[in-house]
């Protein structure tokens, strides 16, 4: 069998979740879906538009990237990406930037062009942010929007920074890109690479939820049983703003979901799937 078949497939709320034995095997089916999604859009129109994400959880992810590209197998040349977000203010050559990530994990390895590698701007000027953000979700549109948004999932269930919030599902599906506050879980889990809580970067611009819920296909990954409650909210709890990853929800259909077991415990505890 090979490495990347899940050892489950489950259909919850719209979504595809597939659950595989471990967290290496699914970034093995994610990055291979990521190269199918970038051959099928060049076959259809000769170019490719990818939502990147930063984290822990996708590392393994663009190492196998990489690894096809050094291989022959993908070539990024007529690729644009666009990720989710950055802290703000930051340098790009900080080593927490999440230029610095993208450049470490894969931008300096492969055949991307520079000027096709967009990544929220956290030295724009404040009075500014607003406008970058705008200009962000224009640049995303007038490439022909995401062919494929690759999401993680914060503990409060976070996708990008769109942190929990009390507006109504309405509103929360139609925020855009832009600079905000970030939730104190965010900072707590940030913590560690930042050298304290208090030490983190306490605001970021985000990508907004409505050009990720926008994008053609949504692949969202989550690892380890700190994430298995989050999960089983955004996946069989109710559509809520609270829970931003439960938004995903509202665009049936379009949603796959890579676990491992360790993140799938709780909903497959829950589910008379198993
Ligand atoms: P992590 O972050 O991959 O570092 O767990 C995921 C997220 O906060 O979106």
């Amino acid at each position: 069998m090979p490495a990347e078949i899940p050892a489950r497939v489950l259909t919850l709320a719209g979504s595809s979740v597939q659950v595989f034995a471990d967290a290496p095997t699914a970034c093995l089916a994610a990055a291979g879906r990521i190269a199918e999604a970038v051959k099928a859009s060049l076959a259809a129109r000769g170019r490719a538009v990818l939502g990147l994400a930063t984290g822990a959880t996708p590392e393994p992810v663009y190492a196998r990237l990489v690894a096809l590209h050094r291989e022959g197998a993908l070539s990024f040349a007529r690729v644009s990406t666009y990720n989710l977000d950055e802290y703000y203010p930051i340098q790009p050559l900080d080593p927490l930037s999440y230029r610095s990530y993208m450049h470490w994990h894969l931008f300096q390895h492969v055949d991307l062009a520079p000027d096709h590698a967009h990544v929220l701007d956290g030295t724009v000027p404040e009075a500014f942010a607003a406008e970058h953000a705008a200009q962000f979700d224009r640049w995303i549109a007038a490439d022909g929007g995401l062919d494929l948004q690759l999401l993680g999932i914060g503990r409060n269930g976070h996708i990008g920074f769109n942190e929990p919030s009390d507006l109504s599902v309405d509103d929360a599906r139609k925020l855009p890109t832009r600079l905000v506050p970030l939730h104190p879980i965010t900072r707590t889990d940030a913590a560690r690479e930042f050298g304290g809580e208090d030490k983190v970067i306490p605001r970021a611009l985000t990508m907004g939820v409505a050009p990720i819920l926008a994008a053609r296909s949504i692949l969202v990954l989550a690892f380890g049983p700190r994430k298995a409650e989050v999960v089983a909210e955004a996946l069989r709890g109710p559509v809520t703003a609270e829970v931003p990853a439960s938004l995903l929800q509202t665009v049936p259909g379009k949603v796959t979901w890579l676990l491992d077991e360790a993140a799938a415990h709780q909903l497959v505890y829950d589910s008379n799937l198993r």
